[in-house]
């Protein structure tokens, strides 16, 4: 709404003003607030050549790939004028990155607020590169995820400071800011050529390559080269998948008293977890689902291996409730019968804050989309009681920080891919009474009090994966 070209005015009166907007609405509106003079341009930013300037300060629109417009030939010039390839999934935001670049003069400056999100993704790899060798950013920050500066949109954020022209040797500082006075004393530093207290305090770029995730790296303290180097991954193990899509889990999901209101039986569901809080621990038993169902907790999830009239009648309040239309179920083959998902052997939780809960499921019961599913691949049934052990052990936790995703607020994330790139030692072959003798002593560590707890997971984990005991990062 032109509020930044007002706060540069107060800065520099005596500059010239441009402002680029697409939309005709917000342009209007930026006519009141921009400063007297500004020249405004309606236009795509991307195609316009709107000259060579000292100064560009963006908050670019943040849209995925998906959702642009953008024919393969302007891709293509995209590529050309930018001297890159470009990930076709690359977010607007990022190409404004690259134009924008583009657009400084010699010893122009800019700051850009971006979401923090391309230093981690796929698609940032390119855009990752370009800061390396070609930009050179004098320092970027990254703001806490726990920081949520746009309270509309859940981001991670980082503001990226160029300046065209500098010395290929000169230094690019990245820093973590739990506040915007930390990001301040950054930026002050930066602007002194602090050369001291940049280089204690604050990251050197230099030491991450591309294809790091960057993120992981300055928030979780880990970089890939400071982390324990393993030498197998999960997915080498077992194959992760997300957990079943219902499109109306309080149709689909039902508790105890549910069933016995509808006159189902324990042969039109199969137990479920339908939410994260509903399991805790190393090991998901089956007297835990017990428990769940004594509690009236929602975990039979429909699935009817034979008809009758109380299915029936069941199916008819679905459909009385429009259920068989919505997306998933009117995707399905039978609008009613679930995905075909096998039990899991190992359940990751979608979402976390602090810890991360991996568990051992011994239950039987199937998993909804709060959890991920891992599955032994041939051969590595034996092994599910091991993974559990390391993936709750401090090597775990140090190994989920390199491929975790951060969301704005202190949330993470991760996507079954993720799961499976966990770097991990090599496993040793399990025998059945091995498995059997951990699992006994997961469900024996479980009892401990919270405080002894860790510290025995790593004890085991330390013997049986000969691992050394973590220096202190
Ligand atoms: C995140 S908002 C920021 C608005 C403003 N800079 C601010 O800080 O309040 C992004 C703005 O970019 C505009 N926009 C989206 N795509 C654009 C494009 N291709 N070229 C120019 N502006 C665009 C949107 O209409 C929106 O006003």
């Amino acid at each position: 709404m032109g509020g930044l070209l007002h706060e540069c005015h107060q800065l520099r009166p005596f500059a010239k003003y441009v402002g680029v907007e697409r939309d005709q609405e917000t342009l209007l509106q930026a006519k009141f607030a921009a400063p007297k003079g500004t020249k405004l341009v309606l236009a795509d930013y991307l195609l316009s050549e709107s000259g060579q300037f000292d100064g560009i300060i963006a908050n670019p629109p943040y849209v995925k790939a998906q959702r642009l417009a953008y024919h393969a030939d302007t891709w293509r010039s995209f590529e050309e004028r930018f001297g890159t390839t470009l990930d076709r999934l690359t977010n607007l935001y990022a190409l404004f990155l690259l134009k924008i670049w583009q657009d400084l003069a010699l010893h122009g400056r800019a700051a850009v607020i971006i979401p923090a999100e391309f230093l981690n993704a796929n698609f940032g790899e390119e855009i990752k590169e370009r800061l390396l060798k070609q930009m050179r950013p004098p320092g970027i920050i990254v703001f806490s995820p726990s920081l949520n500066l746009f309270k509309e949109s859940l981001t991670t954020s980082t503001i990226i400071f160029l300046e065209k022209g500098r010395s290929k040797s000169a230094p690019c500082k990245l820093a973590k800011a739990d506040s915007l006075a930390e990001a301040e004393v950054f930026l002050q530093t930066l602007i002194n050529e602090d050369a001291s207290a940049l280089s204690t305090d604050y990251r050197d770029l230099d030491a991450l390559k591309s294809g790091d995730k960057w993120l992981n790296s300055l928030l979780n303290g880990t970089s890939q080269a400071k982390a324990h180097q393993m030498p197998k991954v999960i997915g080498d193990y077992f194959d992760c998948r997300r957990g079943i899509a219902t499109g109306a889990n309080d149709f689909f999901c039902l508790s105890k008293s549910g069933l016995d209101q509808a006159g189902l039986e324990l042969s039109h569901v199969d137990a479920c977890i339908a939410k994260a809080t509903d399991a805790d621990g190393l090991v998901f038993t089956p007297e835990k689902l017990s428990a769940l169902a004594s509690a009236d907790r929602r975990c039979y999830l429909l699935n009817p291996r034979h008809n009758g009239t109380a299915l029936a009648s069941y199916l008819q309040i679905g459909e009385r409730s429009g259920i068989p239309q919505r997306h998933l179920p009117s995707h399905r083959p039978v609008w009613y019968l679930p995905e075909n998902r096998a039990v899991a052997d190992i359940w990751v939780a979608v979402f976390s804050r602090e810890n991360i809960k991996f568990i051992l499921n011994t239950s039987g019961a199937k998993n909804l989309t709060c959890f991920h599913g891992l599955y032994a691949k041939a051969d590595n049934k034996n092994l599910a009681p091991l993974i559990t052990l390391y993936l709750n052990s401090s090597w775990g936790h140090e190994a989920f920080a390199q491929v975790n995703r951060f969301y704005g607020d202190g949330l993470n994330k991760l996507e079954p891919k993720d799961v499976e790139a966990l770097p991990c030692p090599e496993m040793p072959r399990q025998s059945i009474d091995l498995a059997n003798n951990l699992h006994a002593n997961l469900l024996m560590i479980e009892k401990l009090p919270a405080n002894a707890r860790q510290g025995e997971i790593d004890r085991f984990a330390s013997k049986f994966l000969n691992l050394q005991v973590l220096e202190v990062l």
